[in-house]
Protein backbone atom coordinates (compact mmCIF):
# COMPACT_ATOMS: atom_id res chain seq x y z
CA UNK A 1 0.00 0.00 0.00
CA UNK A 2 1.27 3.02 -1.15
CA UNK A 3 2.92 5.49 2.08
CA UNK A 4 0.28 8.02 3.52
CA UNK A 5 1.32 11.44 3.48
CA UNK A 6 -0.66 13.99 4.69
CA UNK A 7 -0.34 17.99 2.69
CA UNK A 8 0.81 18.64 6.37
CA UNK A 9 3.83 15.83 6.72
CA UNK A 10 4.67 17.48 3.14
CA UNK A 11 5.31 20.85 3.50
CA UNK A 12 6.73 20.37 7.28
CA UNK A 13 9.44 18.18 5.50
CA UNK A 14 9.64 20.95 2.39
CA UNK A 15 9.23 23.92 4.35
CA UNK A 16 9.54 23.64 8.22
CA UNK A 17 6.78 23.24 10.65
CA UNK A 18 5.63 27.06 11.15
CA UNK A 19 4.51 26.96 7.53
CA UNK A 20 3.15 23.66 7.13
CA UNK A 21 0.68 24.59 10.60
CA UNK A 22 -0.72 27.73 8.02
CA UNK A 23 -1.07 25.25 5.34
CA UNK A 24 -2.69 22.70 6.97
CA UNK A 25 -4.61 25.11 8.73
CA UNK A 26 -5.89 26.11 5.08
CA UNK A 27 -6.64 22.46 4.61
CA UNK A 28 -8.60 21.98 7.72
CA UNK A 29 -10.85 24.51 6.07
CA UNK A 30 -11.38 23.25 2.97
CA UNK A 31 -12.54 20.31 4.52
CA UNK A 32 -15.16 22.12 5.85
CA UNK A 33 -15.49 23.74 2.90
CA UNK A 34 -15.82 20.62 0.67
CA UNK A 35 -18.76 19.42 3.35
CA UNK A 36 -20.86 21.88 3.14
CA UNK A 37 -20.65 22.19 -0.56
CA UNK A 38 -21.20 18.51 -0.84
CA UNK A 39 -24.37 19.13 0.57
CA UNK A 40 -25.16 22.48 -0.72
CA UNK A 41 -28.99 21.77 -1.56
CA UNK A 42 -29.53 20.32 1.71
CA UNK A 43 -28.08 23.82 3.86
CA UNK A 44 -29.52 27.23 2.82
CA UNK A 45 -26.14 28.21 1.19
CA UNK A 46 -27.28 28.65 -2.09
CA UNK A 47 -27.90 31.93 -3.43
CA UNK A 48 -27.16 35.48 -3.20
CA UNK A 49 -26.10 36.51 0.72
CA UNK A 50 -28.08 39.86 0.43
CA UNK A 51 -24.77 42.00 1.07
CA UNK A 52 -22.12 43.29 -1.79
CA UNK A 53 -18.62 43.37 -1.23
CA UNK A 54 -15.34 45.18 -1.28
CA UNK A 55 -15.30 44.40 -5.45
CA UNK A 56 -18.81 45.62 -5.51
CA UNK A 57 -20.00 42.16 -6.35
CA UNK A 58 -23.22 40.10 -5.16
CA UNK A 59 -21.94 37.87 -2.02
CA UNK A 60 -22.91 34.19 -2.12
CA UNK A 61 -23.96 32.44 0.80
CA UNK A 62 -20.96 29.77 0.33
CA UNK A 63 -18.46 33.09 -0.16
CA UNK A 64 -19.18 33.92 3.42
CA UNK A 65 -19.69 30.93 5.06
CA UNK A 66 -16.22 29.93 3.06
CA UNK A 67 -14.61 32.96 4.35
CA UNK A 68 -15.44 32.72 7.77
CA UNK A 69 -14.13 29.06 7.89
CA UNK A 70 -11.04 30.34 6.55
CA UNK A 71 -11.03 33.28 9.30
CA UNK A 72 -11.48 31.09 11.96
CA UNK A 73 -8.71 28.02 11.05
CA UNK A 74 -6.00 31.11 10.84
CA UNK A 75 -6.64 33.43 13.80
CA UNK A 76 -5.96 31.03 16.12
CA UNK A 77 -1.96 30.21 14.89
CA UNK A 78 0.28 32.11 16.54
CA UNK A 79 2.63 32.22 13.16
CA UNK A 80 -0.40 33.92 11.38
CA UNK A 81 0.16 38.05 12.34
CA UNK A 82 -2.24 38.85 9.34
CA UNK A 83 -5.24 37.54 6.86
CA UNK A 84 -5.91 39.24 3.67
CA UNK A 85 -9.23 37.91 1.53
CA UNK A 86 -11.13 38.83 -1.33
CA UNK A 87 -14.34 39.26 0.40
CA UNK A 88 -12.91 41.56 3.28
CA UNK A 89 -12.69 45.33 2.55
CA UNK A 90 -9.01 45.47 5.09
CA UNK A 91 -7.04 43.23 6.02
CA UNK A 92 -7.59 41.88 9.78
CA UNK A 93 -4.42 42.15 11.58
CA UNK A 94 -4.36 39.82 14.62
CA UNK A 95 -2.49 41.10 17.94
CA UNK A 96 0.92 38.68 18.34
CA UNK A 97 3.30 38.93 20.70
CA UNK A 98 6.97 39.76 19.02
CA UNK A 99 8.91 36.86 18.85
CA UNK A 100 11.14 34.92 16.70
CA UNK A 101 8.89 32.69 15.37
CA UNK A 102 8.40 33.12 12.01
CA UNK A 103 5.34 35.36 11.31
CA UNK A 104 3.23 34.89 7.85
CA UNK A 105 0.31 37.00 6.07
CA UNK A 106 -1.91 34.51 4.23
CA UNK A 107 -4.08 35.83 1.23
CA UNK A 108 -6.76 33.98 -0.01
CA UNK A 109 -9.86 33.88 -2.51
CA UNK A 110 -12.05 31.75 0.07
CA UNK A 111 -14.89 30.65 -2.61
CA UNK A 112 -13.80 30.97 -6.49
CA UNK A 113 -16.21 30.72 -9.16
CA UNK A 114 -19.05 31.79 -7.50
CA UNK A 115 -21.33 32.10 -10.23
CA UNK A 116 -21.26 28.04 -10.33
CA UNK A 117 -22.10 27.34 -6.83
CA UNK A 118 -25.99 26.87 -7.74
CA UNK A 119 -25.56 24.86 -10.71
CA UNK A 120 -23.45 21.93 -9.03
CA UNK A 121 -20.28 22.46 -10.75
CA UNK A 122 -16.22 23.10 -9.64
CA UNK A 123 -15.46 25.63 -7.46
CA UNK A 124 -12.42 26.33 -5.37
CA UNK A 125 -9.81 27.90 -2.70
CA UNK A 126 -7.05 30.00 -3.61
CA UNK A 127 -4.74 31.09 -1.03
CA UNK A 128 -1.15 32.41 -1.23
CA UNK A 129 1.51 32.94 1.73
CA UNK A 130 3.68 35.75 2.70
CA UNK A 131 6.56 35.86 5.18
CA UNK A 132 6.34 38.84 7.62
CA UNK A 133 9.99 40.08 6.89
CA UNK A 134 11.95 43.38 8.19
CA UNK A 135 9.69 45.83 7.33
CA UNK A 136 6.67 44.36 9.56
CA UNK A 137 3.05 43.52 8.65
CA UNK A 138 1.20 46.13 6.81
CA UNK A 139 4.61 46.31 3.95
CA UNK A 140 3.83 42.22 3.32
CA UNK A 141 0.47 42.91 1.82
CA UNK A 142 1.73 44.84 -1.31
CA UNK A 143 4.84 42.23 -1.37
CA UNK A 144 5.48 40.97 -5.10
CA UNK A 145 4.26 37.40 -5.75
CA UNK A 146 7.38 36.37 -6.00
CA UNK A 147 8.04 36.31 -2.07
CA UNK A 148 5.24 33.81 -1.70
CA UNK A 149 6.60 31.30 0.78
CA UNK A 150 3.89 29.29 -0.01
CA UNK A 151 0.73 28.96 -2.74
CA UNK A 152 -1.58 26.87 -4.43
CA UNK A 153 -5.50 25.95 -4.35
CA UNK A 154 -8.10 23.32 -3.59
CA UNK A 155 -10.90 22.27 -6.37
CA UNK A 156 -14.07 21.13 -5.23
CA UNK A 157 -15.16 18.43 -8.16
CA UNK A 158 -15.87 15.16 -8.48
CA UNK A 159 -12.92 14.83 -5.91
CA UNK A 160 -11.81 17.13 -3.87
CA UNK A 161 -8.08 17.98 -4.62
CA UNK A 162 -5.33 20.68 -2.71
CA UNK A 163 -2.44 21.85 -4.71
CA UNK A 164 0.48 23.42 -3.19
CA UNK A 165 3.77 24.42 -4.08
CA UNK A 166 6.43 26.03 -1.08
CA UNK A 167 9.02 26.81 -4.18
CA UNK A 168 10.48 23.48 -5.17
CA UNK A 169 8.02 22.21 -7.25
CA UNK A 170 4.14 20.99 -7.41
CA UNK A 171 2.16 18.36 -5.23
CA UNK A 172 -1.09 17.26 -5.67
CA UNK A 173 -3.32 16.05 -2.36
CA UNK A 174 -6.45 14.38 -3.15
CA UNK A 175 -9.07 15.31 0.04
CA UNK A 176 -9.82 10.80 0.88
CA UNK A 177 -12.81 8.95 2.51
CA UNK A 178 -11.95 10.10 6.29
CA UNK A 179 -11.39 14.08 5.51
CA UNK A 180 -7.88 13.50 5.58
CA UNK A 181 -5.33 15.70 2.13
CA UNK A 182 -3.39 12.91 1.18
CA UNK A 183 -0.62 12.91 -1.34
CA UNK A 184 -1.43 12.27 -4.86
CA UNK A 185 0.90 13.76 -7.06
CA UNK A 186 4.28 14.75 -6.69
CA UNK A 187 6.87 17.26 -8.88
CA UNK A 188 3.82 17.78 -11.27
CA UNK A 189 5.11 19.78 -14.82
CA UNK A 190 2.73 21.32 -16.57
CA UNK A 191 2.76 20.43 -20.75
CA UNK A 192 5.25 22.71 -22.82
CA UNK A 193 1.91 22.82 -24.88
CA UNK A 194 -1.11 22.04 -24.64
CA UNK A 195 -4.56 21.38 -27.31
CA UNK A 196 -6.48 23.83 -25.00
CA UNK A 197 -7.30 27.75 -24.84
CA UNK A 198 -9.63 28.86 -21.77
CA UNK A 199 -11.66 32.38 -22.35
CA UNK A 200 -14.65 33.71 -21.98
CA UNK A 201 -14.98 34.54 -25.66
CA UNK A 202 -18.08 36.83 -25.41
CA UNK A 203 -15.07 39.67 -24.23
CA UNK A 204 -13.33 39.31 -27.57
CA UNK A 205 -14.78 42.19 -29.29
CA UNK A 206 -13.58 44.82 -26.34
CA UNK A 207 -10.14 43.46 -25.91
CA UNK A 208 -7.00 45.31 -27.32
CA UNK A 209 -6.40 43.94 -30.56
CA UNK A 210 -3.49 41.98 -30.08
CA UNK A 211 -5.40 39.62 -27.88
CA UNK A 212 -7.64 39.31 -30.95
CA UNK A 213 -5.39 38.12 -33.16
CA UNK A 214 -3.64 35.80 -30.94
CA UNK A 215 -6.95 34.04 -30.45
CA UNK A 216 -7.74 34.02 -33.92
CA UNK A 217 -3.98 32.60 -34.37
CA UNK A 218 -5.14 29.66 -31.79
CA UNK A 219 -8.42 29.25 -33.57
CA UNK A 220 -6.56 29.46 -37.01
CA UNK A 221 -3.76 27.80 -37.80
CA UNK A 222 -2.52 27.08 -34.43
CA UNK A 223 0.96 27.63 -33.23
CA UNK A 224 3.60 25.69 -33.55
CA UNK A 225 1.79 22.98 -35.25
CA UNK A 226 -0.48 23.11 -32.13
CA UNK A 227 -3.83 22.59 -33.30
CA UNK A 228 -7.06 23.89 -30.21
CA UNK A 229 -10.08 23.17 -28.88
CA UNK A 230 -11.49 25.57 -26.61
CA UNK A 231 -12.75 24.73 -23.00
CA UNK A 232 -14.15 27.54 -20.19
CA UNK A 233 -15.82 26.52 -17.33
CA UNK A 234 -15.87 29.75 -15.53
CA UNK A 235 -14.00 29.21 -12.22
CA UNK A 236 -10.75 29.90 -12.75
CA UNK A 237 -9.45 27.40 -10.29
CA UNK A 238 -11.03 24.60 -12.54
CA UNK A 239 -9.73 25.98 -15.42
CA UNK A 240 -6.29 26.39 -14.52
CA UNK A 241 -6.28 22.87 -12.87
CA UNK A 242 -7.22 21.68 -16.73
CA UNK A 243 -4.43 23.80 -17.96
CA UNK A 244 -1.77 22.36 -15.04
CA UNK A 245 -2.76 18.66 -15.84
CA UNK A 246 -3.06 18.93 -20.10
CA UNK A 247 -1.53 22.07 -20.98
CA UNK A 248 -2.93 25.01 -22.65
CA UNK A 249 -3.57 28.68 -22.19
CA UNK A 250 -5.73 30.54 -19.93
CA UNK A 251 -6.59 34.41 -20.63
CA UNK A 252 -8.32 37.07 -19.24
CA UNK A 253 -6.88 40.45 -21.05
CA UNK A 254 -8.50 43.53 -20.22
CA UNK A 255 -11.38 44.24 -21.43
CA UNK A 256 -13.89 47.80 -21.95
CA UNK A 257 -15.79 46.61 -18.39
CA UNK A 258 -12.40 45.73 -16.86
CA UNK A 259 -10.37 47.63 -18.33
CA UNK A 260 -7.25 46.79 -15.81
CA UNK A 261 -8.42 42.97 -15.73
CA UNK A 262 -10.96 41.23 -13.62
CA UNK A 263 -8.91 38.94 -11.73
CA UNK A 264 -7.46 40.17 -8.20
CA UNK A 265 -3.57 40.06 -8.34
CA UNK A 266 -2.56 38.87 -4.54
CA UNK A 267 -5.40 36.09 -4.28
CA UNK A 268 -6.24 34.67 -7.36
CA UNK A 269 -2.74 35.75 -10.10
CA UNK A 270 -0.30 35.05 -8.01
CA UNK A 271 -0.84 32.04 -6.44
CA UNK A 272 -1.75 30.45 -9.27
CA UNK A 273 1.17 32.15 -11.24
CA UNK A 274 3.61 30.83 -8.80
CA UNK A 275 2.28 26.76 -9.04
CA UNK A 276 2.59 27.56 -12.87
CA UNK A 277 6.06 28.72 -12.95
CA UNK A 278 6.78 25.77 -10.93
CA UNK A 279 5.34 23.49 -13.06
CA UNK A 280 7.94 24.58 -15.81
CA UNK A 281 4.46 26.97 -17.16
CA UNK A 282 4.36 30.79 -17.21
CA UNK A 283 2.03 33.81 -16.33
CA UNK A 284 2.14 37.58 -17.84
CA UNK A 285 -0.42 40.54 -17.46
CA UNK A 286 0.11 40.46 -21.11
CA UNK A 287 4.17 42.30 -21.07
CA UNK A 288 4.73 41.63 -17.41
CA UNK A 289 5.63 38.15 -15.78
CA UNK A 290 2.69 38.59 -12.77
CA UNK A 291 5.03 37.63 -9.88
CA UNK A 292 7.22 40.74 -10.90
CA UNK A 293 4.41 42.74 -9.93
CA UNK A 294 4.69 45.55 -7.32
CA UNK A 295 0.58 45.48 -5.99
CA UNK A 296 -0.40 49.12 -5.11
CA UNK A 297 -3.36 48.19 -3.02
CA UNK A 298 -4.68 44.34 -1.84
CA UNK A 299 -7.82 44.34 -4.25
CA UNK A 300 -5.99 45.46 -7.19
CA UNK A 301 -7.01 43.59 -10.40
CA UNK A 302 -4.62 42.32 -13.34
CA UNK A 303 -5.02 40.80 -16.92
CA UNK A 304 -4.04 36.88 -16.55
CA UNK A 305 -2.94 34.85 -19.38
CA UNK A 306 -1.66 32.18 -18.03
CA UNK A 307 -0.50 27.70 -18.87
CA UNK A 308 1.52 26.12 -20.86
CA UNK A 309 5.27 28.47 -21.63
CA UNK A 310 4.84 27.78 -25.21
CA UNK A 311 1.55 29.80 -25.57
CA UNK A 312 2.18 32.19 -22.82
CA UNK A 313 4.93 33.49 -24.66
CA UNK A 314 3.56 33.64 -27.68
CA UNK A 315 1.58 36.13 -26.20
CA UNK A 316 3.74 37.68 -24.00
CA UNK A 317 5.99 38.64 -27.59
CA UNK A 318 3.27 39.64 -29.23
CA UNK A 319 2.29 42.15 -27.09
CA UNK A 320 5.77 43.40 -26.33
CA UNK A 321 6.23 44.04 -30.20
CA UNK A 322 2.64 45.56 -30.05
CA UNK A 323 3.46 48.07 -27.77
CA UNK A 324 6.53 48.74 -29.33
P1 LIG B 1 -14.93 34.77 -7.78
O1 LIG B 1 -16.05 33.80 -7.80
O2 LIG B 1 -13.93 34.51 -6.70
O3 LIG B 1 -15.40 36.21 -7.82
O4 LIG B 1 -14.08 34.55 -9.12
C1 LIG B 1 -14.75 34.52 -10.32
C2 LIG B 1 -13.74 34.73 -11.42
C3 LIG B 1 -12.98 33.47 -11.80
O5 LIG B 1 -13.29 32.36 -11.02
C4 LIG B 1 -13.39 33.21 -13.22
O6 LIG B 1 -12.29 32.86 -14.00
C5 LIG B 1 -13.96 34.53 -13.68
O7 LIG B 1 -14.45 35.19 -12.54
C6 LIG B 1 -15.05 34.35 -14.67
O8 LIG B 1 -15.37 35.66 -15.12
P2 LIG B 1 -16.43 35.83 -16.32
O9 LIG B 1 -17.75 35.33 -15.78
O10 LIG B 1 -16.41 37.31 -16.61
O11 LIG B 1 -15.94 35.01 -17.48
MN1 LIG C 1 -12.07 34.15 -7.59
MN1 LIG D 1 -14.25 34.47 -4.60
Amino acid sequence: MAEIVTVEEHVSGEAGPALAGVVGAIAEAARQIERRIRVAGLHDVYGAYGATNVQGEQQQKLDVFANDVMKAALVGLPQVAAIVSEEDDAPVVFERAGGEEPMFVAVFDPLDGSSNIDVNVNVGTIFGVHQVGTEGVQATFLHRGLRQVAAGYVVYGPSTVMVVTTGTGVSAFTLNEDGVFVRSGEAMTMPDKGPYYSTNEANVASWPVVYREYLARLVGEGLDGQRYSARYIGSLVADFHRTLLKGGVFLYPPTEKAPKGKLRLLYEANPLAMIAEQAGGAAVNGPERILGLTPEHIHQRTALILGSRCEVEALQTAVLEWRA
